[in-house]
């Protein structure tokens, strides 16, 4: 008896593949895609709230890489404010301050490092950099004019002696690199982006 014809009276033969279109089967295979599909849209509804959760919001965007307008600071001024949790200095330079630094020999320098890798190019009247001591990690003096600054007009800690040109280079003092500069980027010219 040939093999349809078993099936056509319900005999059933293993692994015979039905010709005649038997609605049962199809049916049964459309339920099981309909079943897995709802399920995989409800767990999906289930776990986004969850995964949505894991994404930075607007806010704690803007708090991780903050722009910061410079277009107010004067010259022989920085500007302070807090990123990361250190405070962060923004300084516009005076020509004097410019002209006493272009052209310092970098291996007279405790860590050696030129003018044009402490600035941005096109923003060489900028520096910005972390306004933490290197050595002794305290908050540096220097941005106001009338604050002491040492002998070459930049930041100073008084206590520990440690003293930076205006590039933030530290000059002398037990402290043994350079002020950190953090990551940004100039958006245009009054405006600066960091992280
Ligand atoms: S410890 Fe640096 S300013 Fe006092």
């Amino acid at each position: 008896m040939a093999g349809s014809e078993a099936l056509a009276q319900g005999g059933g033969v293993e692994g015979a593949h039905r010709t005649d279109g038997h609605p049962e089967a199809s049916r049964r295979d459309f339920l099981k895609i309909l079943t897995l599909a709802t399920g995989a849209v409800a767990v999906g509804a289930i776990a986004w709230p969850f995964i949505d959760a894991l994404n930075p919001t607007r806010d704690s965007l803007s708090l991780a890489k903050p722009i910061v307008n410079i277009g107010g600071i004067a010259e022989n001024t920085a500007l302070r404010f807090v990123w990361l949790d250190q405070p962060i200095y923004i300084r516009k330079l005076t020509a004097k301050q410019i002209a006493d630094n272009q052209f310092i020999v970098p291996s007279t320098l405790p860590d050696p490092a030129n003018y044009t890798d402490r600035v941005k190019p096109g923003y060489e009247t900028f520096v910005v950099v972390v306004g933490l001591n290197t050595g002794i990690q305290c908050e540096l003096e220097g941005n106001d004019p009338s604050d002491s600054r040492g002998p070459f007009d930049g930041w100073l800690c008084p206590c520990d002696g440690s003293v930076y040109d205006p590039l933030g280079r530290l000059r002398s003092g037990p402290a043994l690199k350079n002020l950190a500069i953090p990551r940004f980027t100039f958006l245009n010219d009054t405006q600066i982006q960091f992280g």
